[in-house]
C-alpha cells in the first residue's frame, strides 16, 4: 500500500518538475528594469507605508528584482515625520533606509519643504495667528537639520523644495512664500547643503514641461547659482497621460534643465488612463471630484486598445529619456503596481487606476514590454 502510494506520487514528479520549470522560466524571462537600464539611469519606485513595513512580501520581491532606487511616497512628508514641534516619527523611515541599504539602492528623501501635508503649527504662533518670518525660518532650519542629519550619508538625494511654482510661472502663494518671502527657497537649499554636504539636492515639481513653469524654474536656479547656492538636480515629476506631454515639449524641457549644468530626473512617473473630469494635467493635490460611473470605466480591466495606447505612450516617453541618458540620472515610478497607485484616489476617490507598469497581480503589462523594447537593439 505504502509502495503504491509512493509510486503514484512519483508519477506526478515529472509534471511537478515541468510546472516548476515553467514557473521559474517565466520568472527568469521577465527582464529587470534595473538591469536593462543599468548603463543609462537608475530606475526607481515609490514605496508606501505597508510595503516599507514589509507586509506585502510579493511586492517587496518585485521591488528587489526590478528597481535600484526607492523613494518614500508619504512617510517623510512633514506631517508624518514631524507631526508636532517636539515629535519626530523616524521608525518607518529607518526601515525604509535599511531596506534600501540592504539592496544597495539609491535612496531618495521626499520631501523637505512642500506647501502640502505640512501641519498647521509650522505656520502659526501657538495662538492660531500666523507665525512671523523668523519663527518659520527657524522651524524650517530645525526640520531640515534634524531629518537630514539623522540620515546623513545614507539618503543619497533629497527633494528639498517640492512644487513651489504654478503652471503659469508665478510663485505658488504658499504659506512659506507669504510668511517668509521668496528667499525661503535659497535658505532651504543652503541649510540642506550644510546638513549633508554629500547629498544631492533637488527642485521637484509637476508639469515641468509647461513653458511658463520651466522659465521660472530656470530663472530661480540661475539666481541661486549666481549666489553660489548649488542645486544638483531637477526632478520632473512625470505624472503624465495618454495625450500629454507632447514629446517635443518634454524633450525641450530636458535639454533646457540640463543646460543649467544639473542632473535631470523623472521622479514620479505614471501614465493615467482614466478620464480627468477637469481636463487638467499635472498633480494639483487639492483637486477633488465626486465618483461617477463614467469616470471609472475600467473596474473590470483595461480594454486592449487602451492598454496598447498606454504602452505606446510609455514607449515614446522612454525613447526620449533613453536618448537623453547622458543627462538623465534616474526614472522613478510613483508606486509599484496599479493597486497602490495614488490615481486610485485622486482626483476622484475610489476609482480603479491602471497607471503603472505592473498590474494588481504584479504582472508586467504591455507598457512594461514597451519600456523594455526602447533599449533592445541598442
Ligand atoms: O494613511 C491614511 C489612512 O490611515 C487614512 O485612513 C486615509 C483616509 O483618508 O488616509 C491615508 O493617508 C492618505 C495617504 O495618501 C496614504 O494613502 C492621505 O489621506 C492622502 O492625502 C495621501 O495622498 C498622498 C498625496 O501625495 C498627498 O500627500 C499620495 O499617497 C501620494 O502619492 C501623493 O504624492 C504626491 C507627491 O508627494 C508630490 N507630487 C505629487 C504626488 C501625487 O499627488
Amino acid at each position: 500500500m505504502k509502495a503504491q502510494t509512493l509510486l503514484q506520487a512519483a508519477s506526478f514528479l515529472p509534471i511537478i518538475a515541468m510546472f516548476m520549470f515553467a514557473t521559474s522560466h517565466a520568472q527568469n524571462e521577465t527582464p529587470a528594469l534595473k538591469e536593462v537600464f543599468k548603463k543609462a539611469f537608475h530606475v526607481g519606485a515609490a514605496l508606501n507605508r505597508e510595503q516599507i513595513s514589509r507586509t506585502e512580501a510579493n511586492t517587496i520581491k518585485l521591488v528587489e528584482k526590478q528597481f535600484n532606487s526607492i523613494t518614500a511616497e508619504n512617510i517623510m512628508k512633514w506631517e508624518r515625520i514631524h507631526s508636532e514641534p517636539e515629535r519626530y516619527d523616524f521608525a518607518p523611515v529607518d526601515s525604509f533606509v535599511a531596506f534600501g541599504e540592504k539592496n544597495k539602492m539609491f535612496i531618495v528623501g521626499h520631501t523637505l519643504i512642500w506647501h502640502n501635508q505640512t501641519p498647521r503649527w509650522v505656520f502659526e504662533d501657538g495662538a492660531g495667528k500666523p507665525a512671523d518670518r523668523e519663527t518659520l525660518l527657524q522651524r524650517m532650519k530645525d526640520h531640515i537639520f534634524t531629518v537630514m542629519g539623522r540620515y546623513k550619508g545614507r539618503i543619497h538625494g533629497w527633494d528639498v523644495i517640492n512644487e513651489a511654482v504654478e503652471d503659469d510661472g508665478s510663485l505658488r502663494q504658499s504659506k512659506y512664500l507669504q510668511i517668509a518671502g521668496e528667499d525661503y527657497l535659497q535658505k532651504a537649499f543652503e541649510w540642506a547643503r550644510a546638513a549633508d554636504p554629500q547629498a544631492e539636492l533637488y527642485y521637484n515639481d509637476y508639469n515641468m514641461w509647461h513653458k511658463g513653469k520651466r522659465e521660472t524654474i530656470i530663472r530661480l536656479v540661475r539666481e541661486l547659482q549666481a549666489k553660489g547656492v548649488r542645486v544638483d538636480g531637477i526632478g520632473m515629476q512625470g505624472h503624465w497621460g495618454l495625450d500629454y506631454p507632447p514629446l517635443d515639449e518634454l524633450e525641450e524641457s530636458i535639454l533646457a534643465y540640463a543646460e543649467l549644468g544639473v542632473k535631470v530626473m523623472i521622479t514620479e512617473m505614471d501614465v493615467n488612463v482614466l478620464p480627468d473630469p477637469g481636463g487638467h494635467t499635472g498633480a494639483e493635490i487639492t483637486r477633488n471630484y465626486a465618483l461617477r460611473k463614467e469616470l471609472d470605466p475600467y473596474t473590470e480591466g483595461v480594454p486592449e486598445a487602451v492598454q496598447a495606447k498606454q504602452a505606446k505612450q510609455y514607449g515614446d516617453f522612454f525613447r526620449v529619456l533613453y536618448n537623453h541618458r547622458d543627462k538623465i540620472t534616474r526614472v522613478t515610478f510613483w508606486g509599484v503596481h496599479d493597486g497602490v497607485s495614488w490615481h486610485n484616489n485622486w482626483p476622484v476617490a475610489g476609482r480603479t487606476a491602471h497607471s503603472l507598469l505592473f498590474d494588481r497581480n504584479l504582472q508586467p503589462k504591455p507598457a512594461f514590454d514597451a519600456v523594455i523594447q526602447t533599449v533592445r537593439g541598442d
